[in-house]
């Protein structure tokens, strides 16, 4: 008698392709739609997996794994992974991954999109064409912001603030930043920019980019008090998760003007977006698309196959998925 193959639920239907290496050991079992799946959906799928690979629009928490006995391992496809209760995982003995490093250039790329596109109004100016409006151009019409020679903040020096600051070369920018712990000296000097106290970087930040992961701990970290310490005609872009901001303070000094503008790729509460922010002028707001680009999205998949395998037993790190998350 030949033993059950395992089952893998895929709470999306990613990459066919890039999903196949699983087929070979396991039944796969992909929801066929796209989309948000509710808490039943996601318990039902959960209960019988033997390993599962969702995406950060999917809650994995105490109530999606109860019923779940013979799952092994949950991962993660992106970097950030407050979407999983890692205590609950933990207590019911099931392991947890991420996909570190492969998204790091694409996330710091389209950090410099939203900047870019905040700072010389894009959205708005493409709003205004598209509303043939262009009869009415002005010399002095939609006028933006100079982003080169200008100062960056970057709040979160991780593997992306870095990818962000090599970035900001090219356009001349200081640049300056905080993190809990400042970057060894070598490692500073290789990115050019320099640690700061975090109200310095507040106040003296023309363009603040969010990159910290959400914890509690960064739970509103830009609140009223933040934002009121940032130049009035700053601009603040978040490429790191709803929650880091308030978001409505963020409306709140964005109707008040006393911000230059905004730029989020990811909100509270989302995919609902602050109706403030939605009735706001320069915003740009895109739906959490910062890894978006075609050949990361397939690489993060093709890590979370690889953790899978690895938690079944199979491949070069059998027994060893590569990016366990949360010890
Ligand atoms: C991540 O990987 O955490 C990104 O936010 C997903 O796009």
């Amino acid at each position: 008698m030949t033993a059950a193959r395992p089952r893998v639920y895929v709470a999306q239907p990613l990459f066919a392709e890039v999903l196949a290496p699983l087929a070979a050991h396991a039944e796969l079992a992909v929801e066929p739609v796209e989309g948000r799946r509710d808490a039943a959906a996601l318990a039902a799928g959960l209960r019988e997996a033997d390993a599962a690979i969702v995406t950060i629009a999917e809650r994995v928490d105490a109530a999606a794994i109860a019923g779940a006995a013979r799952l092994r391992i949950v991962a993660n496809v992106g970097v950030g992974y407050d979407n999983l209760d890692l205590a609950a995982l933990r207590a019911a003995g099931i392991a947890a991954s991420n996909t570190p490093d492969v998204l790091t250039d694409t996330v710091a790329d389209f950090a410099f999109a939203l900047l870019l596109g905040a700072a010389r109004r894009v959205t708005e100016a493409e709003r205004w064409l598209r509303d043939g409006q262009w009869q009415r151009w002005s010399f002095d019409r939609l006028l933006g912001r100079d982003v080169h020679g200008a100062t960056l903040g970057i709040l979160g020096m991780g593997r992306i603030g870095q990818a962000i600051a090599e970035r900001a070369r090219g356009f001349r920018m200081t640049v300056l930043y905080h993190n809990r712990r400042a970057l060894p000296p070598a490692l500073e000097q290789a990115c050019d920019a320099r640690r700061v106290e975090q109200d310095e970087l507040l106040s003296r930040a023309d363009f603040l980019i969010v990159a910290v992961p959400y914890t509690p701990a960064t739970h509103h970290l830009i609140d009223a008090a933040a934002l009121a310490r940032m130049k009035p005609d700053a601009f603040l872009i978040n490429i790191a998760r709803g929650g880091v901001v308030d978001d409505a303070a963020l409306a709140a000094a964005l109707a008040a003007g006393r911000l230059g503008g905004a730029a989020l790729d990811v909100f509270e509460g989302e995919p609902a977006v602050d109706p403030g922010l939605l009735a706001a002028g320069h915003v740009v707001l895109t739906p959490h698309i910062a890894s978006a680009s075609r050949d990361t999205r397939r690489a993060m998949v093709a890590m979370a196959v690889a953790n899978v395998l690895a938690a079944l037993g199979h491949g070069p790190q059998a027994g060893r998925p590569p990016n366990l998350v949360g010890g």
